[in-house]
């Protein structure tokens, strides 16, 4: 495995433990900065990117986005950096058929970053080999989402003050979650960790992101409440059914989480979610103080402030913020 080199962020591979953990540091130096009023920023703007331009390369009507594209552009404003919108179907692509390639050379000519998300899992790696500047994979299909998965990470770690030695039941959609895929990816760094994967037939986790720790568990999903309690999970990693990537239909794998299910798992217990939720998890157990989502998508600012200012290489300048 070749390591992190800081060029770009296409999976989560590459990262090793020690890149995770020194990344937790650069995300609390940024979090009094990262614009969450309720944790007490100074929301005051800072000047790191100060003349720096993102690109967001969002495909339109596939791969909508409401957190990731939301906080990557709160992120560089907090930075002091700009970023624009490049809108495929407002672009020469459609005009001129337009190809990746030449579009990924000319956005580089204009952003010193780029911000992908695209329904074709290789359109990262096109973006990458064609453009001068850094790119970030904000989730390619189904297979990764690496920038969700470190703040996945961060937010275990706030709440633990570790990772090591967890247990973590992912539920839902293993087939086609690319969320589940680089959490799995991402958890393999850590020391004794258990990963226990709960799924409907059907939904099984690729091999190519099974590591050792992973556990699998087909089931019909009435018992999920049954083997929550018997795993007794430290985390428990919800994701929705991604009805959008499947041809058949997606009603036979739904399930809820619910009060009853709550009352099956330990007290210590986090529960957690990429979200956006669908039926899966009932919202009249978001006041349990074990639902921490919306917390967890807080994270998505800070987590990527660190993400650009490293690829911007701007490192000695996020230290220099701690003074
Ligand atoms: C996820 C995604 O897009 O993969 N959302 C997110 O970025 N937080 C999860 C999903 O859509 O189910």
């Amino acid at each position: 495995m070749m390591p992190w080199d800081k060029r770009h962020l296409i999976e989560i591979d590459p990262f090793s433990r020690e890149d995770i953990e020194h990344g937790f540091f650069l995300i609390g130096i940024f979090e009094p900065y990262s614009g969450i009023v309720h944790k007490g920023s100074r929301r005051k703007k800072l000047n790191v990117c100060e003349g720096d331009m993102m690109t967001m390369w969002f495909q339109p009507r596939e791969e909508r986005s409401t957190r990731t594209f939301g906080s990557f552009q709160a992120a560089m404003s907090y930075l002091g950096g700009d970023s624009k919108v490049f809108d495929e179907l407002e672009s020469s692509m459609v005009k001129a058929g337009e190809s990746v390639e030449d579009t990924a050379r000319i956005m580089s000519g204009h952003s010193q970053l780029i911000v992908d998300r695209h329904r074709d899992p290789e359109h990262i790696y096109k973006v990458v080999r064609y453009s001068t500047c850094p790119a970030i994979n904000a989730g390619n299909g189904s297979h990764q989402h690496p920038t969700q998965s470190l703040l996945d990470l961060y937010t275990i770690y706030k709440k633990r003050g570790k990772i090591d030695g967890i247990t973590v039941a992912i539920l839902g959609d293993l087939r086609e979650g690319r969320t589940a895929h680089s959490l799995v990816k991402a958890l393999e760094k850590f020391d004794e960790i258990h990963i226990v994967g709960i799924h409907p037939r059907g939904l099984e986790l690729p091999n190519k992101f099974a590591t050792s720790q992973y556990e699998d568990r087909t089931i019909g999903m009435r018992e999920l409440n049954n083997e929550l309690k018997n795993i007794a999970p430290d985390v428990v990693y919800a994701t929705r059914i991604q009805k959008e990537r499947m041809e058949e239909d997606a009603s036979q794998y739904s399930y809820v989480i619910d009060e009853q299910t709550m009352n099956c798992l330990p007290k210590h217990t986090l529960l957690m979610h990429p979200l956006p939720r669908s039926i899966e998890i009932d919202p009249r157990i978001d006041s349990d103080p074990r639902a921490i989502y919306f917390e967890q998508a807080d994270n998505g600012v800070p987590v990527r402030m660190y993400i650009i200012a490293t690829l911007l290489g701007y490192e000695q300048e996020v230290l220099a913020l701690r003074n």
